[in-house]
């Protein structure tokens, strides 16, 4: 298959090492040219240092690939997906195979990163979500990795799980596009918040009760929108969760961690220098949940914290001095 991988950060880029080991013709194309050139020269991304980069892939600052592609992947930061669908819709053939693998809702919008390429590409052709738990220095390193290919649609689900299927990254389908897509969105929110937790010194009592409340709050939102509370249990949901709350890879967790030790929330993006997909999350999943009338205290929280400038122990003060009640009066599953 001709596949284009729009977005060389660091997982456009590992997924299209992926794809060209499964034995498809790979191009990845780069928003910056200066980001292909280094890329063709030196067979390495520094977002993704000490991984080669194969021969086979093509490395572009244009689109003219997208018109001969059988599949083209969404890879950019979230902010950047409606312009980068927008560029490309001309040169995409109705009925092309595409697939977002970007975490993030749209900000003014508040939609789903597939719904986002959708609008800007009329609807032509089918969008899957690809998501889970999946750092792309471990994926570029083939450590053993298992994700969810999610579509109304199965059949266009079914076909992204046979081209990204390898030996070591297993991929799962769902039909459940909202629950997958939201879960890969505000576990980003959640995992910045146990950074913080982390860089405040509190424990892993803490981190463990922001988790599991954190992920509470996710499903209620996610069945308030038309997911289905079982996703949240599964790979895009608790998994991902899992990951990105606990890990040294994570981003977002780097960027809560800073906050933590007292550093403003501009530092702290600033330092972790490359996207904080939680940060945006922050905002435009607040935005999702006050109009859905939905309750998401630690979401709540960490908007005040990166947007209101409110501090990280007045919060905590806040959330730990809730209201009393049950942890059964509300089942997710
Ligand atoms: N890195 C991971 O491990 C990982 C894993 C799963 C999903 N994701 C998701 O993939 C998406 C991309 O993340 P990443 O880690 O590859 O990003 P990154 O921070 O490594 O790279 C950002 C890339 O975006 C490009 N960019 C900047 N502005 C742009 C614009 N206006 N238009 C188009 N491109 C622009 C940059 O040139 C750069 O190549 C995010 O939504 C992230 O949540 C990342």
């Amino acid at each position: 298959m001709k596949i284009t991988v729009l977005g060389s950060g660091g997982w456009g880029t590992a997924l299209s090492i992926l794809l060209h080991d499964n034995g498809h013709r790979v191009t990845l194309w780069s928003y910056e040219a200066q980001e292909a050139e280094v890329m063709r020269t030196t067979r390495e991304n520094p977002m993704l240092k000490g991984v080669l980069l194969p021969e086979g892939i093509t490395f572009v600052s244009d689109f003219d690939s997208v018109r001969e592609s059988d599949m083209v992947v969404f890879a950019t930061p979230s902010f950047a997906v409606r312009q980068t669908a927008k560029n490309a819709a001309p040169f995409l053939r109705p009925g092309t195979a595409v697939v977002s693998v970007t975490k993030g809702i749209e900000g003014k919008t508040g939609l789903r990163m597939t719904e986002v390429i959708r609008q800007e590409i009329n609807d032509c052709c089918q969008v899957v979500a690809l998501s889970g738990p999946s750092h792309a220095e471990e994926v570029g390193r083939k450590v053993p990795t298992g994700v969810v290919a999610a579509c109304a649609d199965l059949k266009a689900a079914e076909l992204v799980q046979d081209v990204f299927m390898s030996p070591v990254f297993r991929v799962y389908t769902n039909p459940d596009i909202v629950g997958v897509e939201l879960g890969g969105a505000l576990k980003n929110i959640i995992a910045l918040c146990c950074g913080v937790s982390d860089g405040m010194g509190l424990g892993d009592n803490t981190k463990a009760l922001m988790m599991t409340r954190g992920m509470t709050e996710m499903a209620r939102l996610g069945v308030a929108l038309g997911g289905r509370s079982e996703t949240f249990a599964g790979l895009s949901g608790m998994g991902d969760l899992i990951v990105t709350c606990t890990s040294m890879h994570s981003r977002n967790r780097r960027a809560g961690i800073l906050i933590g030790k007292g550093e403003s929330a501009q530092q702290a993006m600033k330092e972790v220098g490359a996207t904080v997909e939680g940060y945006y999350a922050a905002e435009s999943g607040h935005m999702l949940a006050e109009r859905a009338g939905v309750e998401m205290p630690i979401c709540r929280s960490a908007y005040e914290v990166l947007y209101e400038g409110r501090p990280v122990q007045h919060v905590l003060e806040d959330l730990m001095g809730r209201q009393k009640r049950g942890e059964a009066d509300e089942s997710w599953l």
